[in-house]
C-alpha cells in the first residue's frame, strides 16, 4: 500500500464579494467541502467545466491561501495545528506548476539563478553545489545545461514549462500541484510534456494533483480521478472504474465528449444543457438538476451526498435507476 501524503477533509473556502455601494456583501462559495487522499507516487486528477473551483481547491492545496473551514493533512501533520517552522516545512514538501509557464518566471533572472532559488531558500549548499544541482536537473528535464545564463524569453512555451517543472522538482518535494499544465501548450508539444511529468513521478515517487478540464489529457495521466461540478466532488474513483462507466450524469456527459481507449459506448453523446449556474447562486438540491435529463422533484430540494456504488463514490440520487 501506498502511503498517504496529502489528505483533504471537507475543504471549504468562500468569498466574499462587494455588490456595490451600499449593498449587503454576497458569498461565494467557491469550494463546498471537497475530501480526497492523495498517496505517494499517484496522480489524481481534478476535472470540470470552468468556474467548478479547481484553481481555488489548487490554492488550498499549496497553502497560498487558508481554507474557509475543513482541514488539510500533509505528511501526517494537520495544516491548521502546524506552528511556523512546520508550516514553512511543509510549503517546500508541496510544489505547484501553474498553466502559464511565462507569467510564473520572472522575466529578468537568468534561469540558472532562478532554479537555484529554492535550494538556496532551503538547504545550505554551496554556489557550487547548487549550479551543479540545477544543471543536473536542466538535463534530466530536456534542457541543455548550457542554458543556465538565458532568461525565459529566450525559450519556446514548451520549454519554459520544463524549466516551471524543473523548479518545482528541485527540492523533491512529496506532492506536486499542477493546473491546467499543458493547456496553454501546442498540441503537439502536450503529450512531450506529460511524458515528463510521468517520467519524474516515476524516478521521485512523487504524488500529483492534476487538474485538466481535457478528460483526454486526465486518461493519460491519472490513477485516481474527481470529478467536480460547482464545488464539490460528483464521483471519484480510480480512472478505469470511471472511464468504462460513469454513474453521475455529469460524468457521463463529459465523457460522452471525449474520444477514449476504454470500450465503453461512445455513440451516444449527451450535450449538456444550460449554462454552468454561479457558485454566487447555486440551484437548490443536486447543483446539477436544472441540466440534468434525469432530474426529479427530490433532485431539487435534496443535496445528493457521496456514497460508494460500484467501486466508486458518487453524488447523485437516483445512480442506480439511471444506471441499472
Ligand atoms: N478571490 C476570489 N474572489 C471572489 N471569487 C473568486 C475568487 N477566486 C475564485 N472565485 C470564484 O470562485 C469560483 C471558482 O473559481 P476557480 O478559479 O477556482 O475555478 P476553476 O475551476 O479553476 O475555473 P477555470 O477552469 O476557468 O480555471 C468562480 O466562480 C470564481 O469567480
Ligand atoms: S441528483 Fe438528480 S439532478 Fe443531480 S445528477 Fe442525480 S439525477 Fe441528476
Ligand atoms: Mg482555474
Amino acid at each position: 500500500m501506498s502511503q498517504i501524503v496529502l489528505q483533504a477533509r471537507d475543504l471549504t473556502r468562500h468569498y466574499e464579494v462587494s455588490q456595490g455601494f451600499m449593498q449587503p456583501k454576497a458569498v461565494v462559495k467557491a469550494l463546498n467541502g471537497v475530501s480526497f487522499e492523495l498517496k505517494a507516487g499517484k496522480t489524481l486528477a481534478v476535472v470540470g467545466e470552468s468556474g467548478c473551483g479547481k484553481s481555488t481547491l489548487a490554492r488550498q492545496l499549496t497553502l497560498i491561501e487558508p481554507p474557509t473551514s475543513g482541514s488539510l493533512v500533509l505528511d501526517g501533520i494537520d495544516t491548521a495545528n502546524a506552528s511556523k517552522s512546520q508550516l514553512k516545512a511543509m510549503r517546500s514538501k508541496v510544489q505547484m506548476v501553474f498553466q502559464n509557464p511565462y507569467a510564473s518566471l520572472n522575466p529578468r533572472q537568468k534561469i540558472g539563478d532562478q532554479l537555484g532559488e529554492p535550494l538556496l531558500i532551503n538547504t545550505t549548499l554551496s554556489a557550487a553545489e547548487r549550479e551543479e544541482k540545477v544543471k543536473a536537473m536542466m538535463t534530466r528535464v530536456g534542457l541543455r545545461p548550457e542554458y543556465y545564463y538565458r532568461y525565459p524569453h529566450m525559450f519556446s512555451g514548451g520549454q519554459r514549462q520544463r524549466i516551471a517543472i524543473a523548479r518545482a522538482m528541485m527540492l523533491q518535494p512529496q506532492i506536486v500541484i499542477a493546473d491546467e499544465p499543458t493547456s496553454a501548450l501546442d498540441v503537439s508539444i502536450q503529450a512531450q510534456v506529460l511524458n515528463l511529468f510521468m517520467d519524474l513521478q516515476e524516478e521521485f515517487n512523487t504524488g500529483y494533483v492534476f487538474i485538466s478540464h481535457n478528460l483526454a489529457v486526465v486518461e493519460h495521466v491519472a490513477d485516481e480521478l474527481m470529478v467536480m461540478y460547482l464545488g464539490r466532488a460528483v464521483e471519484v474513483g480510480t480512472k478505469e472504474v470511471i472511464y468504462q462507466k460513469p454513474l453521475h450524469p455529469y460524468t457521463q456527459a463529459l465523457l460522452s465528449a471525449t474520444p477514449s481507449i476504454y470500450p465503453e459506448d461512445r455513440s451516444i453523446k449527451i450535450k449538456i444543457q444550460g449554462e454552468l449556474p454561479s457558485p454566487l447562486n447555486p440551484p437548490s438540491g443536486c447543483a446539477f438538476h436544472k441540466r440534468c435529463p434525469h432530474a426529479s422533484e427530490r433532485c431539487s430540494n435534496d443535496v445528493p451526498l457521496l456514497r460508494t456504488l460500484a467501486g466508486r463514490e458518487v453524488a447523485c440520487h437516483h445512480a442506480e435507476t439511471i444506471n441499472g
